[in-house]
């Protein structure tokens, strides 16, 4: 089936020029998987991406943590598609829930986010999850195929997506979901993506885990078979994150 393992680091908003000079030596020190086992993608705040892009080892990639849902243009405040793609930024991460739930972003308009960045030739890291609220109502498979349906319904070509399940209830908080509990959501968004868009797409997109994935939780889950790599946010920012990366050697053991 040929999912190779990603490892997003969501380094939110944080970080002074110093500090991500600091992150990025300490990754391009790193030792870590080759490229045919780990695909890496560090995600700085914009302001960060020309420099992050420059330094950086090349085999690790840069992705922006957001974009406009259309051409640029009058949009005070907002970055374009367009513009990453001139900046050579290969990457977007779209719908994170701090985005949906503190920004109000509509699943509608996430969906068009992800269909216009990829028509613009961006790859797109798409984030979905549940609230704890939610997941205690028993409504978590509805929630997330109602945002991955948003997505579906405007995405043709899923090749350049990678689809990051965070439940909201772990992100940030320690609280990482249990092994099984990633794997039985990731699994059924398979099923979802079998019977809703095509075997093909759901034997190929990576779907990626995120919330409170550290140094030490990450091979346990990196063993669960549809769990196929991470988006990390805390811990993106801390040498542990090398570890995380090497536990993608747990699939090809
Ligand atoms: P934490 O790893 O800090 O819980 O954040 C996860 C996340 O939101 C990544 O996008």
């Amino acid at each position: 089936m040929g999912r190779k393992f990603f490892v997003g680091g969501n380094w939110k908003c944080n970080g002074t020029t110093e500090e991500v000079k600091k992150i990025v030596s300490m990754l391009n020190g790193a030792e870590v998987p080759s490229g045919d086992i780990v695909e890496v993608v560090v995600s700085p705040p914009f302001v960060f991406l020309p420099l992050v892009k420059n330094s950086l080892r090349p085999e690790f990639h840069v992705a922006a943590q957001n974009c406009w849902v259309k051409k640029g243009g009058a949009f005070t405040g907002e970055v374009s598609a367009e513009m990453l793609v001139n900046l050579e930024i290969p990457w977007v991460i779209l719908g994170h829930s701090e985005r949906r739930l503190i920004l109000n972003e509509a699943n509608e308009f996430v969906g068009e986010k992800v269909a216009y960045a990829l028509s613009q030739g961006l790859k797109v890291i798409a984030c979905i999850g549940e609230t704890l609220e939610q997941r205690e109502s028993g409504s978590t498979m509805d929630v997330v195929a109602a945002q991955t349906k948003a997505i579906a319904a405007l995405v043709s070509n899923w090749a350049n997506v990678v689809l990051a399940y965070e439940p909201v209830w772990a992100i940030g908080t320690g609280k990482v979901a249990t092994p099984a509990q990633a794997q039985e959501v990731h699994c059924e968004l398979r099923k979802w993506l079998k019977a809703n868009v095509s075997d093909e797409v759901a034997a190929t997109t990576r779907i990626i885990y995120g919330g409170s994935v550290n140094g030490g939780n990450c091979k346990e889950l990196a063993g669960q078979p549809d769990v196929d790599g991470f988006l990390v946010g805390g811990a993106s920012l801390k040498p542990e994150f090398v570890d995380i990366l090497k536990s993608a050697t747990v699939k090809s053991a």
